[in-house]
């Protein structure tokens, strides 16, 4: 089976800080690099790295041959990948010595994604695919009523975190994906308790607590704990989270078991500096599991 990702592909200017920013301060960074994030695509790349067959829907600056270069080098399809005439999205992220992070965005060419091309692109899909999407792109909605019309598992992530986004997609997707305040603050808005967000599924992440599943339909509750680590960079945590589990559910292990290999898969990331670059192999993960 494929997964496709409607998702946004930025580059990530890392800084590393003594300390986050306070407002009118000038900091030197203790390192500074440049990587391959986006929310989408670090999820591509995860669920690519964890063995499943990738096609990512996205756009990029014409003058960044290097970013689709890197993408292809992780195994992800950049078939449906559009090269535009403006600047590729990038993101300056900022991260402390406790592993802590502040990340600026700018959409680019991930605002400019073309509804024809993106229903071209599911067009091909088949109804055991799966589609991935976040809030760093639009078309969203469009994307999820076509993908659920045509029977495919639409997984969303939101992230980052807006009621408005949540609450114009949310019925149009098989599962949901937010950590625990965002799910506190869209139960409150949708003046419903978590039970009753009309979703199929409910995932909720709990950061170094591991993470929760609920089916709406049936009441399951599944709880998966995470390893303890010493985090050095938490970005891409989720993302990582994300791309695993919906690779699990791809490769055809249960919700639980995808939800596992998930929190050993983030929990190993956050021990790493980077976005998409660091996001370990199903190798890797196996032998850091196995510890
Ligand atoms: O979730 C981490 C990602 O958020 C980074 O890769 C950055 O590009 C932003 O989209
Ligand atoms: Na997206």
């Amino acid at each position: 089976m494929t997964i496709y990702n409607l998702g946004s592909i930025n580059i990530d200017r890392f800084y590393a800080l003594p300390h986050l920013p306070e407002p009118g301060e000038t900091l030197s960074a203790l390192r500074h690099s440049v990587g391959l994030g986006g929310k989408g695509m670090n999820q591509s790349v995860a669920a690519a790295r964890a063995g499943a067959k990738v096609n990512h829907i996205g756009a990029i600056g014409k003058a960044d041959d290097w970013v689709r270069e890197r993408i292809e080098s992780y195994g992800v399809n950049c078939q449906f990948l559009r090269a535009l005439d403006s600047s590729t999205g990038h993101a300056i992220i900022y991260v402390d010595g406790e592993g802590e992070n502040t990340i600026v965005i700018d959409a680019g060419t991930n605002a400019q994604q073309d509804y024809e091309s993106v229903l071209r692109a599911l067009d091909g899909a088949a109804s055991n695919d799966t589609l991935l999407l976040q809030n760093e792109t639009n078309l969203q909605p469009d994307a999820a009523t076509f993908a659920r019309a045509k029977g495919m598992r639409v997984i969303y992530s939101a992230a980052p975190f807006s009621v408005d986004a949540v609450k114009a997609l949310v019925s149009d997707v098989s599962m949901v994906a937010m950590n625990a305040i965002e799910a506190g603050q869209l139960c409150d808005e949708m003046g419903l308790t978590l039970e009753q967000i009309p979703v199929p599924e409910v995932l909720v992440t709990l950061g170094s607590k591991g993470a929760m599943w609920r089916s709406n339909e049936t009441g399951e509750v599944i709880e998966v704990s995470s390893p303890k680590v010493t985090a050095v960079d938490t970005t891409a945590a989720g993302d990582t989270f994300a791309g695993y589990f919906a690779a699990g559910l791809d490769l055809g292990m249960s919700v639980q078991k995808s939800m596992e290999w998930a929190t050993q898969a983030a929990a190993l990331k956050v021990t790493r500096h980077g976005t998409a670059d660091a996001i370990p192999s199903a190798a890797e993960v196996a032998a850091f599991s196995s510890k």
